[in-house]
């Protein structure tokens, strides 16, 4: 069980209120104790050890931070952990297979979508929840879909080509 306490500061790590969750992220089953007070990126980048959710901003402007919750996208340097109790959190990480790049990262690849890469994990997740409930979405819906995250290397054209890119190898796989 991974126990998660933000900076405790001069108090005691005894005297802080925990309470154990239980969740699953990609797609592995985690208990962990928390303080309610820990946000879900702090649990997913310091108690699992998953980095690839990065923070950029921490008040829930940028997107570099999102991830899915039962398919959802959400930021999650706003949501509790303690509030993931019970639920299903994909990150980055789970879009790529031991040997295989998932279409979204083959397509960042291809269209060079990514410059310095910290909006990237963002962008990915945020186009996942896009993808799965519109295979075949236009540009303008792309760049709505993406407008809760925000890219200060400030290449927008090439990250919707590369959303655009990975639609299609989805379609084509689908029909293949
Ligand atoms: Fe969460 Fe910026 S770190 S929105
Ligand atoms: Fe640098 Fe988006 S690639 S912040």
């Amino acid at each position: 069980m991974t126990t998660v306490q933000d900076d405790l500061g001069d108090v005691e790590a005894g005297d802080v209120p925990v309470r154990r969750i239980s969740f699953t992220i990609n797609g592995q089953k985690k208990v962990a104790e928390v303080e309610p007070r820990l946000l879900l990126v702090h649990l997913i980048r310091r108690g699992v050890g998953l980095t690839g959710t990065h923070m950029g901003c921490d008040t829930t402007n940028c997107g570099a931070c999102t991830v899915l919750v039962d398919g959802k996208a959400i930021k999650s340097c706003t949501m509790l952990a303690v509030q993931a109790d019970g639920h299903e959190i994909a990150t980055v990480e789970s879009l790529a297979t031991a040997s295989e790049l998932h279409p979204l990262q083959e397509g960042f690849k291809e269209e060079h979508g990514l410059q310095c890469g910290f909006c990237t994990p963002g962008m990915m997740m945020a186009a996942k929840q896009l993808l799965d409930a519109n295979p075949d979405p236009t540009e303008e819906e792309i760049r709505w879909a993406l407008s809760g995250n925000l890219c200060r290397c400030t290449g927008y054209q090439n990250i919707v080509k590369s959303v655009l890119w990975a639609a299609a190898k989805l379609r084509a796989e689908a029909q293949a």
